[in-house]
């Protein structure tokens, strides 16, 4: 049986990671990736992790004619997707480009894998598609609502169609709010341009690129008027998929074909947005300069995980807290700085 394992997007932040632990667990990563929000360099961080250069094809998923061919050139098992746009903020203004690339770039994916007889299926999906709970913390049980924003609506849309095509195994993945970076300092988080997630703004204002961080928002219905989330270190997001796909695997690659389940990963804790503030200054010594400022269209106002349907099914748990989740941040970042 091949262990090649197609990942869409695995030069992005989350697939960089997990192709290290792909490697570590004696899968073969077969990465493409179109490079609109990463870079050709991430290999050579994968490489000094693993001391292997993952087989990578310069592509985008909508392009169907290149995606088939990776197929033909490869005995491809099962695919991660992570390949999308991911920033909730900008999808609220660009919504037809979150659409047409989300959604329409799955698309093109199964119809690819249909066509190379590929059943198997890890999707990165999001907390997002539950809008805003009404019972926190949130499990796979909680509706799944109109999404606060476009990106959390490509991830429900994307959901739907994995699970209303019974020919696929699908491991759905609702990830929280992965942050942080690899303890080497090789791979992390690397957002092109000015950063639409609060970590990376962070340590980017704490190293000089950004004068001062704009909290979003000071008003809302939290014990210090800033959003909450569930925050989790990436390499345990990595950790997930590995888990996934073995939880495909006692499912039967391609033997029983219509499968779909959905996990919720996150710690279960939720932190607020100055709670994150306090900690990077505690646990690095650096000051941050920030301000507060209106709220962001398409945030929700608070949200975390209840993730023991997947410590229980996928025996996984998260192992880091959020300290170490921004002092490796802090130190890719300065690694990144020093380059
Ligand atoms: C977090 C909080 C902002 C920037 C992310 C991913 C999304 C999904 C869920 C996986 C919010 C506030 C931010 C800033 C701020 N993950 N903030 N100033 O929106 O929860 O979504 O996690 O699918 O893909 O994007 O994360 O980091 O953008 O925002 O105050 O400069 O930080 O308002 O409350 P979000 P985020």
């Amino acid at each position: 049986m091949s262990k090649e394992v197609l990942v869409t997007g695995g030069l992005g932040f989350i697939g960089s990671h997990t192709v290290v632990e792909m490697f570590s667990n004696g899968y073969i990563p077969i990465i493409v990736d179109n490079l609109s929000n990463s870079s050709e360099e991430v290999l050579y961080g994968i490489k000094k992790i693993t001391g292997k250069v993952p087989t990578f094809y310069n592509l985008d998923v909508n392009n169907k004619t290149a995606l088939s061919n990776v197929f033909f050139q490869h005995k491809i098992q099962a695919v991660i997707h992570f390949a999308a746009y991911k920033a909730v903020g900008e999808s609220v203004q660009k919504p037809l480009m979150y659409y047409r690339n989300n959604v329409g770039g799955l698309i093109t994916l199964l119809e690819v894998m249909q066509e190379n007889n590929c059943h198997n299926i890890v999707f990165s999906s999001s907390c997002t598609v539950y809008g805003q709970p009404t019972n926190l913390p949130v499990d796979e049980s909680s509706p799944v609502a109109i999404p606060a924003s476009p990106y959390g609506n490509t991830k429900k849309i994307c959901e739907e169609i994995l699970y209303d095509n019974h020919a696929f195994n699908v491991v759905s993945l609702r990830y929280f709010n992965p942050i942080g970076a690899h303890p080497s300092s090789m791979i992390g988080e690397l957002p092109l341009g000015i950063p639409n997630n609060l970590v990376p703004y962070i340590t980017q204002t704490a190293i000089g690129l950004r004068e001062k961080l704009t909290v979003y928002g000071s008003d809302y219905n939290t014990p210090d008027g800033t959003c909450i989330r569930d925050y989790l270190h990436v390499c345990d997001l990595a950790d997930a998929h590995i888990l996934a796909l073995e939880r495909i695997n006692s499912i039967g690659f391609g033997e029983k074909e219509g499968h779909f389940e959905v996990y919720n990963l996150g710690t279960g804790n939720g932190f607020s947005v100055k709670e994150v503030i306090d900690t990077f200054i505690s646990s690095t010594g650096v000051n941050l300069n920030f301000t507060y400022g209106p709220r962001r269209e398409g945030d929700v106002e608070k949200v975390w995980a209840n993730p023991s349907k997947a410590n229980k099914i996928l025996g996984w748990k998260t192992k880091r807290n959020l300290t170490e989740m921004l002092v490796s941040a802090w130190e890719w970042q300065k690694k990144m700085n020093s380059k």
